[in-house]
């Protein structure tokens, strides 16, 4: 193991909390903390590592009702409550009864992420992000996003009052256009996919002096926000560890960060260790991950996305050799489903859970079937499938499904006459 040290500001005592530098996933390599991602020795990417404390129950329970009741597990000053910031997490973990009736799953609870401010999981990851990026003395918080993310940076700096810069493709769905210009001037619409956004903001990000790109030169930061969903699924079951975990995967790193966090709260005694399965889901016409676990590959073939569910549309997946180890290593699996079966779960869960999914929803949802009728997943464990955006953004995916039952004029006679009921 090497040190090597990478330039970086100077920053305050505790600027990361109980994090202790950055250590490469490939080689081990470690590096001081700072806006750095891949590592100067081998290109792998890099992620924190802490020497945390003895952290109990009790302290974490008696947080805020958001991500910072875990604060001592995160790369974040202890003072990260009294600063602006979108106060995301503690969402909802609902008992599923009628949709687990359905798939025929006894224990099912959906965790929905969709009650976060800007109506996705991403304020979880935006939020340690705009952390780092204030203690770096960073001048523009951007991102480049297939949607969501968008929205989260663009709320997350306007409220923070840090200038904002975010690329999107320019065939996003219109709520998701809409909802992140409202927040800034700064939206620049790309001709091109996500993939061709992302590699713009990569060259961006080597030009520009001072800018905190959250999923690129703060991407190990940022990824450490997507464990918060871990803790809570545990604290929420009541400090235990589900069997089976349903995730949607884009880049791969939610579901990566999610494994992290069972694995640190085995690690700190804060839930009894046990066995769990982690399921990633993809869109067939998205699914480089999917198909290469099917394939029995280590490596992930880039592919040009053709799906509805465009929050999850990364044809090449940073993550995704990553999503292979932890799906293999749990016992897990990745699947996916086509955008009719996408569009058929975001429908399912609505009609039996009162739960509007996005598109990405939808996926988590069908892919839980597939993997329940194919033998995959156990319908006799602990389930907990993901709902990470608010279907409310992707209205076109399911707008040509439903609608009223009939028009009529008004009056009793014309509703009796439409028999609705
Ligand atoms: C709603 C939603 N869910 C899940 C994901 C997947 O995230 P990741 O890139 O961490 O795999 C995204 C990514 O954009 C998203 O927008
Ligand atoms: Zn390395």
């Amino acid at each position: 193991m090497s040190t090597q040290v990478l330039q970086r500001p100077a920053l305050r005592e505790g600027a990361f909390g109980n994090a202790t530098h950055l250590s490469c996933r490939e080689c081990g390599a470690t590096h001081v903390l700072g806006p750095f991602y891949a590592c100067p020795e081998c290109f792998g990417p890099l992620e924190i590592a802490y020497d945390f404390p003895q952290v109990t129950r009790a302290q974490i329970e008696a947080g805020p009702a958001n991500i910072w009741r875990y604060r001592s597990l995160l790369p974040v000053p202890t003072d990260i409550v009294d600063s602006p910031n979108m106060e995301p997490g503690f969402t909802r973990l609902l008992r599923a009864g009628n949709l687990g009736r359905d798939l025929g799953i006894d224990r099912l609870w959906v965790k929905d992420d969709s009650g976060n401010p800007t109506h996705s999981f991403k304020d979880r990851v935006v939020a340690i992000a705009l952390s780092a990026a204030r203690e770096l003395g960073s001048k523009v918080f951007a991102c480049p996003s297939t949607g969501n993310l968008a929205n989260a940076v663009a709320a997350a700096g306007a409220r923070a009052g840090i200038p904002t810069v975010v690329f999107i493709p320019h065939d996003l769905e219109v709520p998701k256009i809409v909802a992140s210009a409202i927040y800034t001037n700064r939206l620049v619409a790309v001709r091109g996919n996500y993939d061709d956004v992302n590699r713009l903001a990569s060259e961006i990000a080597g030009e520009e002096d001072g800018w905190a790109f959250v999923n690129v030169n703060v991407r190990p930061y940022y990824a450490e926000g997507s464990k918060t969903l871990g803790y809570e699924v545990a604290e929420q079951l009541g400090w235990r560890l589900p069997d089976n975990v349903v995730i949607p995967v884009a880049s791969g790193s939610q579901l990566t960060k999610v494994d992290k966090a069972f694995q640190e709260l085995i690690r700190l005694g804060l839930v009894e260790e046990k066995p769990y399965r982690i399921f990633g889901a993809q869109a067939t016409g998205c699914s480089p991950v999917s198909a290469a676990f099917k394939d029995g590959h280590d490596v992930v073939r880039p592919v040009r996305p053709a799906t509805i569910a465009k929050s999850l549309a990364i044809g090449n997946p940073a993550d995704g050799p990553y999503v292979l180890d932890v799906a293999r290593r749990t016992g897990g699996a990745v699947e996916d489903v086509d955008d009719e079966l996408v569009r058929e779960g975001i429908e399912l869960l609505a009609r039996t859970e009162g739960v509007f999914a996005e598109t990405a929803g939808g996926v988590t949802v069908a892919v839980l079937r597939k993997l329940v009728e194919t033998g995959q997943l156990d319908p006799d464990g602990d389930t907990v499938v993901f709902n990470t955006g608010d279907g409310l953004k992707t209205l076109d995916a399911v707008a040509d499904r439903v609608g009223p039952a009939a028009t009529i004029d008004p009056s009793y006679d014309a509703f009796v006459a439409a028999h609705v009921i």
